[in-house]
């Protein structure tokens, strides 16, 4: 019996997909906290490859049931596409999925504004799927919620107030078309047969299952330094990836969370615009890339790449409260002659003690490197924490002890088999 946060511990990207693939076999619930589908976590299974948006990832373990919590923000037609993909890839979804009755609904006009907020002087380098947007209307406490679609005169009521205001903006201000009120109102009152089956009151679920000795993975979307709060702001995301976010998120509370995982990339990468102190803009960032295959799962667009940053996952197991770490894509690496990781940041020719968390003060500071020798031979192969080259485990050590974290589960491919558990 356990219940697990699970959270990406730098800028997203991971690898939470396939680590949540991995430690579900052991859990009879995986739930998302927050997010939407902003997020794209990959899970390959042969030579397969899904890649989950909104559903949990624990969906390809069919004893699996999945939860999508109130802290999550649901575009209704992205949703049931992904189901659609998963039920002709025959992974069964009817009767395995719930969905918070609490839980936001995007609708068009935050698709359209996110989109809108992009082409001005502030790009944050969102993914456009309207995520800032529903959660502005959220905490406005504007928003229109999935248990909305079951009352179809407060379904109405809600889309006409909105659009009412979205429209004097979006030709007022922005000088844009207005939207055709009629046709969302006739867009979202047909979701209410299809998404029915799947609403559910998630805390009472869950907290019944947790009572009943059921474990749970909580799988976070995105990463610590996109949190909206803990991350580099403004260049964040609009919710709550951090530990803390997946009790808001569920509706279970914090006294019942035994363990807190974080998910660590041997390496860092971050799509979007916002500090990045250890990027590589040279050949060995490209060379990240197209080993790593780094390109956005939901945009396509090209992941920035960089060496380690210790300092900035010392900062992030310090705000998650994390137990140990899954290290992924160490076998990305394999082929570097050395290897960089970052101490810490140096400020005026001094070490900062904490986590620069004012964005203006990442232009003042440099990282400060020690590099560390290749192992130069593929490591994929390896299935025990033995068989690794000396240079790897050294590596691995140094990056523990440096960061500070206890290392359980380490990934060396994106294929299930492609992972070393360690005791
Ligand atoms: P997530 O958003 O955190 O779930 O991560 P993404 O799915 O966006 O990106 C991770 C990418 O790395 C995916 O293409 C995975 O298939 C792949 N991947 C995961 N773990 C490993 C690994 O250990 N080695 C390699 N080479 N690829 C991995
Ligand atoms: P997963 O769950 C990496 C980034 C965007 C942008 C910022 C804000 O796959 O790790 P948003 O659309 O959320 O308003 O964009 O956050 N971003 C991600 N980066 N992985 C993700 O999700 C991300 N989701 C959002 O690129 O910089
Ligand atoms: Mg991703």
């Amino acid at each position: 019996m356990s219940v697990s946060i699970l959270v990406g511990s730098q800028w997203g990207d991971e690898g939470k997909g396939k680590v949540v693939d991995i430690l579900s076999e052991k859990f009879e619930i995986v739930a998302r906290y927050q997010g939407g589908a902003n997020a794209g976590h990959t899970v390959q299974i042969g030579d397969k490859q899904y890649i989950l948006h909104l559903i949990p990832s624990g969906i390809l373990r069919e004893n699996v049931i999945c939860v999508i919590g109130n802290g999550v923000v649901i575009d209704p037609k992205a949703l049931l596409d992904e189901i659609e993909i998963l039920e002709k890839n025959n992974i069964k979804v009817s009767g395995r999925l719930f969905i918070s009755q609490n839980a936001h609904l995007i609708m068009p006009y935050h698709k359209l504004l996110d989109q809108i907020n992009e082409s001005g002087s502030n790009k944050i380098g969102t993914t456009g799927r309207g995520i800032g947007p529903c959660y502005i209307d959220k905490y406005a406490r504007k928003g229109i919620k999935i248990v909305d679609l079951l009352h179809r005169d407060t379904l109405e009521n809600k889309i006409r107030m909105n659009l009412q205001e979205k429209n004097n903006l979006l030709k007022k201000v922005y000088d844009k078309e207005e939207l055709d009120v009629e046709e969302i109102i006739k867009e979202y009152t047909e979701f209410d047969k299809k998404i029915d089956q799947y609403i559910k009151d998630v805390p009472v679920y869950l907290n019944n299952s947790i009572a009943e000795g059921k474990s749970v993975l909580l799988e976070g979307a995105q990463g610590a330094l996109l949190d909206v709060d803990h991350g580099t702001y403004p260049f964040v995301t609009s919710s709550s990836p951090t530990s803390g976010g997946a009790c808001t998120g569920t509706g279970i509370p914090p006294t019942k969370i035994n363990e807190v995982i974080g998910i660590v990339k041997a390496y860092t990468t971050r799509v979007g615009n916002g500090p990045f102190p250890t990027e590589l803009l040279d050949e060995e960032g490209e060379k990240l890339r197209k080993i790593g295959a780094e390109y956005g799962a939901t945009t396509g667009r090209p992941r920035r790449c960089g060496w380690f940053d210790a300092f900035l996952v010392k900062y992030s197991c310090m705000i998650n409260g994390i137990d140990y770490v899954a290290i992924t894509k160490l076998d990305v690496l394999d082929t570097f002659d050395e290897i960089k990781v970052c101490l810490g940041y140096q400020e005026n020719g001094k070490m900062l003690k904490s986590f620069p968390t004012d964005v203006h003060q990442f232009d003042k500071i440099e990282p400060v490197y020690e590099t560390l020798p290749g192992w130069k031979q593929n490591i994929n192969k390896a299935k025990t924490y033995d068989e690794l080259p000396e240079a790897t485990k050294n590596y691995l050590e140094f990056i523990s002890s440096t960061a500070g974290f206890k290392i359980k589960i380490i990934s060396v491919g994106p294929k299930r088999d492609e992972t070393i558990l360690l005791d």
